[in-house]
């Protein structure tokens, strides 16, 4: 086990630090910047299909679910087809319309989850058309869908998923910019840029693991804490819910992710000295927005930890603990911001003694519903 673990203390660690190479081998030989190549094998003879779909069906559990939501955010802005994120299991017993002009994707790490598999084959049988973006090659859903794209991340052997969200994520931005291009709702320049910005996205990752020792400082500090409230807008919105997730799976925190707009309907009245506030308040379109929403979190004696853009000085001055990534294409941005969330959930699990690659009660995979 050693070995496999390959130095590392935990799998997680391992699997954390392996994402610039996994990300890269989700693009390798589909993505081509400099000759403006994009092609995904798996859904060549789909892609008409998906161009023409009334609308585009993301089923998932858990992690992959959040992958999901950060797809639904770049489909529609891309494509211009209206996304909806389900949870599979909500979907499978609630009777939901579907038609032959749905498009459903299906995505899962396993690609052995009983209840995405059962609602495949529950929007199959309406005649919606099923695409698979899974990670274990030959697994079940792979196997019952109509085409798809592996994420090719290997095997991931931490509970807490960190390696296959972030190639889920990868190859979902390849199909969306794929079909707006040949959908013609991306403008060419844009097109070409966004490739461009995608092929940076190893390297900007690696830059984030190079952060590791100021963010395990910061676990330091927040390690016995006993909730935490993790806030973003747009893109970074379902980063806050997989930072969220990330904690509370692994160091047993109860923790919360919420859209940064919403605290003011609720988590605003839990906020005192005693609450750690995770932003990811990266620039883009929403930045002033957050900005604000930082003050108000600080005007309450929130702690606050924010992910920001590198040379960020208007949150630098607010926040207690700043943690700066590379810039990036706002749509991208989750591929970055995601990482030290990863770190800091590992750090502080690791603190309170936790077993990081096996929680509790948790499962890599879930067979029964
Ligand atoms: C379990 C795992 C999660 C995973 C979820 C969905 O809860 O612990 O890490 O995100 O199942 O699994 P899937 O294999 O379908 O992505």
């Amino acid at each position: 086990e050693a070995i496999e673990k390959g130095g590392y203390e935990h799998f997680m660690l391992k699997e954390i630090f392996e994402q610039p190479r996994s990300i890269g081998d989700c693009l390798r030989g589909r993505l081509n910047a400099q000759e403006g190549h994009l092609h995904l094998g798996g859904i060549h003879d789909y892609i008409n299909k998906i161009k023409n779909a009334d609308r585009i069906l993301i089923i998932a559990c858990g992690t992959s679910w959040h992958a999901g939501l950060v797809a639904e955010y770049i489909f529609e802005e891309f494509c211009r087809i209206p996304v909806e994120v389900e949870y599979a299991s909500e979907f499978r017993y609630r009777n939901p319309v579907v038609g032959e002009k749905d498009v459903v994707i299906a995505i899962s790490q396993s690609g052995e989850t009983a209840d995405t598999l059962a609602a495949i084959e529950l929007a199959k049988s309406k005649g919606a058309t099923i695409l698979g973006v899974c990670n274990v090659v030959g697994s079940s859903i792979p196997r019952a869908t109509h085409a798809g794209s592996y994420t090719h991340a290997g095997p991931e052997i931490g509970v807490a998923s960190t390696k296959a969200f972030t190639a889920q994520i990868s190859v979902l931005t390849m199909m969306a910019l794929m079909i707006a291009n040949k959908k013609g709702t991306l403008k060419e320049s844009v097109y070409r840029n966004l490739l461009i910005e995608l092929e940076a996205v190893p390297d900007k990752v690696a830059k984030c693991l190079d952060l590791n020792a100021q963010i395990e400082l910061i676990a330091e500090k927040y390690k016995d804490a006993s909730n935490c409230l993790y806030l973003g807008r747009g893109y970074n919105f379902p980063v806050a819910l997989e930072g969220a997730l990330k904690l509370k799976e692994i160091s047993y925190i109860h923790a919360e992710g919420y859209p940064a707009a919403e605290m003011k309907h609720g988590p605003i009245a839990l906020i005192d000295e005693n609450m750690p506030v995770v932003f990811i308040a990266t620039k883009d379109g929403s930045y002033e927005k957050i900005v604000s929403n930082i003050q108000e979190v600080k005007a309450r004696k929130g702690q606050v930890i924010a992910v920001v853009t590198e040379g960020d000085t208007e949150i630098a001055a607010m926040a207690d603990h700043i943690i700066e990534v590379p810039a990036a294409h706002e749509a991208l941005m989750p591929l970055i911001s995601v990482i030290p969330l990863q770190l800091l959930s590992y750090h502080i699990a690791v603190m309170r003694g936790c077993n990081v690659d096996q929680p509790r009660n948790l499962a890599k995979s879930v067979t029964v519903e």
